[in-house]
């Protein structure tokens, strides 16, 4: 989910639905907001899209102050009972949340047992909270105040009183969230890139913060009343970054990027005698490191797969990759002194931060690899790097996993160069090659697109089956094509197949195969034999000097090391292609939320 507010001099209304907007990537299952004026606190909410909000928003009703959210349901079906804005029994306070409230049930059992829930939603006890402690005699910033240290959980809040519309009442712990400053203005926003219409200056807000918001001021007290002080800081994001031109889809427009991306962050991570140069902070924890674990979820796991093998082969470093929202059930026995390597696009994931927060308790070190730097994950780890993609819009992750894959590339490189280890390829010169190759890719969309007419137009499901590093290529590959095209897809490693999951094939299954490495191109062609044999429609996907005649798409050749960001663009290319011949909204998947900020 997402909140922005506004308090300011203009229709609040506009800027409010052009944030959401901008925060649908966290979740589109429903929306509304909230508008002050002299009459009252007017809401509107929808099951759906902001465009579907839109058109129950009365263009009538005028007001300075407001507040707003996208949901991303977890308690409660989406709908238009369930959207936020919540209002109390009374309708004197009306409210926004992002996050879990874990003991909502316990504090309605406690505090309203004889209040009558509008809503499914853990929401809505917070609301009602604060009416109640109100209504007990506590001002209303105690009666906020208060509720919040009952909360047990992940919030971002915004509230608005009926009776004093010159203030919005504001509180975090887990969620992101950002004050935007401005003159006689001021924001709220759970991300920077809703609220640049208004401004580019924000104040990060901490965990158990209450921010008192009015046009000229911003008050940020603890939730035992102590007042912090806390300069803003520029956010660096250019407006045009997160417009999608002429492109029909974020998702083309952000597969297309890949190249240019990839010459950023060689840009960004060389010395000016062109060799590669990182923090020495990360290269002096890299390098006193005996094991490395990976955390991340997502496509950032699959990132994660491809870097252990990097950080393993040329680092000559052992690494653990982990899914963050099961590490902490089944820890592994910790080296003598591990280092921790969050992997997010985000840099907000609920589930790494979990993870995260619990190794910092511990005493370990921590270094994030994000595409937000001013991100929950970036701000709570000793070290950051960043992976200089832009902002990722689409839902479907594709700029920010290659970035990930060579930003890592560059990691384990810096540190093979702190041990002494000698390298047998410049990896400058092969991420080089790699980004002209990507470019090389994208020119062939036509063809790429009549693959996925050819093989994917019809069918219920498709599998993806490659060996060594393309097996891990192969998970994402997959992982595109279920969640933009909802065609049930699964990545295997090639020799595996056999061992129950070719009872799947039948007569035209298509099976995406992958073949880029020399050392088990005959293996994974076997496997493609087995599968034809029994009736599947196999696409062969090659590299320059491995290729057999038939071979569907052949991809340029690139340092072995770095085959998997090269062959993930036809697959992204293919997914993308299937999702638009089935009608699917690329961009916005159903039941998807780019940013999952809960557990
Ligand atoms: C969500 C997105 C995925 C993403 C995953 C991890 O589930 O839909 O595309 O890979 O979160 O996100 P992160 O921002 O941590 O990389």
């Amino acid at each position: 989910c997402g909140i922005v507010g506004y308090i300011g001099s203009e229709d609040a209304k506009e800027i409010l639905l052009r944030g959401l907007e901008k925060l649908e990537y966290r979740g589109y299952d429903s929306a509304g907001i909230a508008v002050a004026n002299e009459d009252g606190v007017h809401v509107f909410k929808e099951k759906g899209r902001i465009a579907a909000l839109r058109n129950v928003v009365d263009e009538a009703v005028d007001g300075t102050v407001g507040i707003g959210h996208t949901r991303w349901a977890t308690h409660g079906v989406p709908s238009r009972t369930n959207a936020h804005p919540h209002q109390s029994e009374t309708a004197r306070f009306t409210l926004v949340h992002n996050g879990v409230i874990e003991n909502y049930e316990q504090l309605k059992a406690e505090y309203l047992k004889d209040v009558d829930l509008q809503s499914d939603t853990d929401t809505e006890i917070i609301v009602q909270l604060v009416d109640r402690l109100v209504k007990d005699g506590q001002t209303v910033e105690a009666a906020f105040s208060h509720t919040l240290s009952l909360l047990k959980g992940s919030y971002a809040i915004a509230l608005l009183d009926k009776q004093n519309s010159d203030l919005v009442y504001v509180g975090k712990n887990k969620s992101p969230l950002l004050i935007g400053v401005g003159d006689g203005v001021n924001v709220i926003a759970s991300d920077a890139m809703a609220m640049l219409q208004v401004t580019n200056q924000f104040v990060e807000i901490m965990d158990k913060e209450i921010v008192l918001v009015t046009r000229d001021n911003i008050t940020i007290k603890t939730l035992d009343g102590t007042v912090m002080t806390r300069s803003p800081y520029t956010a660096e994001l250019d407006a045009s970054d997160i417009e999608k031109g002429t492109y029909p889809h974020f998702m083309l427009k952000e597969i297309d990027e890949q190249p240019f991306v990839i010459r950023n962050i060689i840009q960004k991570y060389q010395n000016e005698n062109g060799t590669v140069r990182l923090d020495e902070d990360i290269r002096e924890a890299m390098k006193s490191s005996d094991r490395i674990y990976i955390i991340a979820a997502g496509t950032s796991y699959h990132a994660g797969l491809v870097g252990k093998q990097l950080i393993e082969k040329i680092a000559e470093r052992p690494v653990e990759v982990h899914i963050a929202s099961e590490f902490l059930y089944n820890m592994p026995l910790l080296s003598e002194n591990p280092l921790f390597i969050f992997i997010s696009q985000s840099g907000e994931t609920a589930d790494l931060r979990g993870v995260l927060v619990d190794v910092k308790e511990k005493g370990y070190k921590a270094l994030t690899i994000t595409n937000v730097p001013g991100s929950t994950l970036s701000r709570e780890a000793d070290f950051t790097l960043h992976t200089y993609a832009g902002p990722e819009i689409a839902v479907a992750s594709t700029k920010a996993y290659t970035a990930q894959m060579a930003v890592l590339t560059l990691l384990a490189v810096d540190t093979a160069n702190a041990k002494g280890i000698e390298l047998d390829f410049d990896p400058i010169q092969e991420l080089g090659i790699v980004a002209s190759a990507m470019e090389a890719l994208c020119d062939q969309k036509e063809k790429l697109e009549q693959i996925a007419r050819d093989y994917l137009a019809v069918t219920r499901n498709c599998f993806f089956i490659g060996r060594a590093a393309d097996y891990f290529v192969c998970l994402e590959g997959a992982l595109k094509l279920k969640e933009i095209s909802y065609i049930q897809a699964e990545g295997f490693a090639g020799g595996e197949l056999k061992h129950g999951t070719i009872a799947l094939i039948e007569e035209g299954t298509p099976v995406v195969a992958i073949a880029t490495q020399e050392h088990v191109n005959l293996s994974i062609r076997g496997n493609v034999k087995e599968v034809a044999a029994r009736g599947a429609n196999p696409c062969i996907i090659s590299m320059e000097g491995l290729a057999h005649d038939g071979d569907a798409f052949v991809i340029p050749k690139v340092h072995e090391h770095l085959t998997s960001l090269a062959t993930v663009i036809p697959l992204q290319l293919i997914s993308y292609y299937a999702a638009l011949h089935r009608d699917c909204d690329v961009d916005k998947p159903r039941n998807l939320a780019k940013s999952v900020t809960v557990e």
